[in-house]
């Protein structure tokens, strides 16, 4: 049987790619793990530094161990330059994805080439990715802003960092704490299109900034990490808590899809979305409410009491874009925090690909014609 006879599988649902130990997920019972780890557990006892050691590693670090992987991050976290310069000159129009995935490969410019089946220096290069991908989706949004470039505080982790590049001022405690959970939580998902864009590219033996760049482009688009931005755009054209009935109804009766709701492997609630929904809690309780964030939550209750027997919950997005908007940051920066999160997964992707790597290089069922005649350009009608 040639390629030619082969069932076509429309995106390749359903079919392995790869073997990998990274992440699994339970998509009937709502389970998501790490190396074996429960979400649940990571989001409540760890932080994104341990998480991203244990996603790379394939265990949970010793205390010498996690404390020697935060010094190199955070030695790593700074950016050449050249590169805040380049950024400072991006059209400010353009979006954040692509801002970081020119600020990836820029940053692959001014970093060591290495032998990527050399397991030390690709751990070089894991710690470099991680620890540099907030700086360059900081750089681009203070120069967008018009605001000078905050380089990184070496005393901060990941997510308190970040904030601090963002705003130019130390976050509280509440807004690091929420931002670390919400990067654990997005750190990895198996075999999502992003994570096969990059197992792809990696698996060229390309360097492994082509491979997150080449991810942060798959995750751009609306069906896959672009959902999030519009959740948000939908809870402002609904206006106000007192809107939610009437917006739900006419929503209902034209079939229309609710943004941040619904899964394709989650047939029960994300667990991703239930810590996050504890975090809206704990966040408004602190933080105090604004009109976005009560629609969101009257919203919830809605759509939950009109569609939750059908298996229509709320998913990641709905939740993580309330989060980050009560925490002030800009509605096309949702993508890119997602992807700062996610650089760990790509990249333990990335590690493993390289363990007996074969180039990906699927079939095709060809539908064209054959034995084509070539008319000369002036005989052609
Ligand atoms: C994510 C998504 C594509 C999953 O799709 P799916 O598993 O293929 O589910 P289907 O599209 O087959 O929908 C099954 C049923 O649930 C309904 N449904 C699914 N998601 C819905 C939503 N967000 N709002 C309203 N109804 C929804 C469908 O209309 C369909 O109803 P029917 O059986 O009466 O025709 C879908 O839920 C969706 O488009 N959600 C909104 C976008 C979003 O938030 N994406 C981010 C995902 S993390």
């Amino acid at each position: 049987m040639t390629v030619q006879d082969k069932e076509l599988v429309p995106g390749l649902a359903g079919i392995p790619a790869a073997e990998s130990s990274i992440s699994y997920i339970d998509g009937q019972a709502g389970i998501l793990e790490y190396r074996g780890h429960r979400i649940e557990t990571l989001a409540e006892k760890s932080n994104f530094e341990e998480t991203s050691w244990l996603l790379l590693n394939g265990e949970l670090p010793t205390k010498a161990q996690l404390n020697g992987f935060r010094k190199k991050l955070n030695g790593y976290r700074g950016i050449g330059d050249d590169v805040v310069e380049v950024i400072s000159k991006l059209p400010k129009q353009g979006h954040p994805m692509a801002a970081l995935q020119a600020g990836l490969a820029m940053l692959g410019m001014e970093s060591p080439v290495i032998d990527v089946h050399d397991a030390a220096q690709r751990e070089d290069a894991c710690a470099r990715l991680i620890a540099a991908t907030p700086t360059l989706v900081a750089a681009f949004a203070r120069a967008r802003a018009g605001k000078p470039f905050v380089a990184p505080d070496p005393n901060l982790d990941t997510a308190a960092n970040f904030l601090y590049m963002l705003n130019g001022q130390k976050p509280d405690a509440l807004e690091a704490h929420v931002l670390d959970v919400c990067l654990v939580l997005h750190a990895d998902h198996t075999m999502n299109a992003s994570t096969f864009a990059a197992r792809v590219v990696a698996s060229t033996e390309a360097d492994p900034y082509s491979v997150c760049a080449s991810a942060v482009g798959a995750l751009k688009g609306p069906l896959h990490g672009g959902a999030n931005e519009r959740v948000l755009e939908q809870l402002e054209a609904i206006g106000s808590a007192a809107a939610v009935p009437a917006w739900l109804e006419k929503m209902s009766a034209s079939k229309g899809k609710i943004m941040g709701f619904g899964h394709r492997v989650y047939k029960t609630k994300d667990p991703r979305a239930k810590r996050l929904q504890t975090l809206v809690r704990e966040v408004r309780e602190k933080l105090g409410s604004t009109p976005v964030y009560d629609t969101a939550l009257a919203l919830e209750d809605a759509v939950v009491a009109k569609l939750g027997a059908k298996g229509i919950h709320p998913n990641v997005d709905f939740f993580s874009g309330i989060v980050y908007e009560k925490l002030g940051i800009p509605t096309d920066f949702f993508t890119p925090i997602f992807a700062i999160a996610r650089v760990t997964g790509w990249l333990a992707h990335w590690c493993e690909q390289m363990d007996g790597n074969k180039i990906f290089r699927p079939g095709q069922i060809y539908t064209g014609v054959h034995d084509a005649t070539y008319v000369p350009i002036d005989q052609r009608g």
